[in-house]
């Protein structure tokens, strides 16, 4: 090899890893949180141009907190596979992306929270969180999500808070949520919900807390929460509700909150009552009722009288 071949190749290997390593600079943090110090890689403009910081004592091995916005380094999509670089990262937050690549999070074996917001999705890769076994929360919002393909939770079977709020929801598939036991809380506030599926909500024995806000519900289907044995609060306001049946809901209810406000809500059948314990029931805004109710029904008589059975 002539000395021009030799430092020819010493040049291209500066390249190639100056190529692998741009798209992750890090800008390294320790960030306190319920007195765990989480060592964050923070990857934000500037830090993508010129910087790698270390913090003196710790290496990539340590960091189990990944937090970046694509947008604003001119990056669109998310395929670097953060977990072959940061093995034991705990918590992701990426926004601004336009897909994802299905192997994202596949080397992630610790991952418990991943969030995802402000991003241009549509969908996601069914085999997206195949390997994170362990993931706990998992919030992606304002994300134009259309709909969720049908076994993209299969493996998370110890999923515990699930968020979708602020995206294009209109249906999802039935079983979708089917794994999912151990659900503590669902969220689907501001998408397009018309029509509630009782399948979605029957394994979800464990679940406190539904949160269905702003969507364009006009009836909730007989059974549809009968399988709900833990819920505590219910969230339905601003949706197209007309009548409530008792027969939606099953008997020996947790339930002690439950919000309508803002629909077009002008029955109700009784019997609802007989079965669930609301202590705090809100429905101001409807056609029968507006107001917020504490343990007192007499004043929903209007709308008990109103009430024909389906
Ligand atoms: C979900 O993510 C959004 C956007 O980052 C955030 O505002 C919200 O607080 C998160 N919700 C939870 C319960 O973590
Ligand atoms: C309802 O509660 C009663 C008394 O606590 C109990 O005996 C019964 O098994 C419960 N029924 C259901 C369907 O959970």
């Amino acid at each position: 090899m002539t000395k021009f071949q030799y430092f020819g190749l010493i040049f291209l290997y500066f390249v190639i890893n100056l190529e692998a390593s741009s798209a992750f600079k890090c800008d390294f943090q320790v960030t306190e949180e319920f007195f765990y110090d989480y060592y964050t890689c923070i990857i934000t403009a500037e830090s993508y141009e010129i910087k790698e910081v270390h913090l003196p004592e710790n290496s990539d091995d340590d960091v189990s907190m990944i937090s970046i916005t694509l947008q604003s380094l001119g990056m669109t999509e998310a395929e670097f596979p953060f977990c072959q670089r940061f093995p034991d990262l705990k918590k992701v937050y990426i926004s601004g992306i336009t897909s994802v690549d299905e192997n994202l999070f596949q080397q992630c074996s610790n991952l418990i929270e991943v969030g995802i917001t402000s991003a241009y999705l549509e969908e996601l890769p069914e085999k997206l969180f195949a390997n994170n076994l362990g993931l706990k929360t998992l919030n992606i919002t304002k994300s134009m999500l259309k709909t969720l393909p049908e076994g993209i939770f299969a493996s998370n079977i110890n999923l515990f808070t699930l968020i979708f709020d602020g995206n294009e929801i209109v249906d999802l598939p039935t079983n979708i949520f089917k794994s999912l036991t151990s659900l503590d809380k669902l969220s689907l506030r501001n998408n397009k919900i018309k029509q509630l599926n009782p399948v979605w909500f029957k394994d979800l024995e464990k679940l406190d807390d539904l949160f269905l806000s702003n969507n364009k519900i006009s009836e909730l289907p007989k059974n549809v929460f009968n399988n709900l044995r833990n819920l505590d609060t219910l969230r339905i306001d601003n949706n197209q509700l007309v009548t409530i049946h008792s027969d939606s809901f099953g008997s020996n209810r947790t339930l002690t909150i439950m919000e309508f406000d803002n629909n077009k809500i002008n029955a109700i059948d009784e019997k609802t009552f007989d079965k669930l314990q609301v202590v705090l029931l809100s429905t101001m805004k409807n056609i029968c009722i507006d107001d917020i109710l504490i343990q007192d029904k007499t004043k929903l008589s209007r709308c008990f009288e109103n009430y024909q059975p389906r």
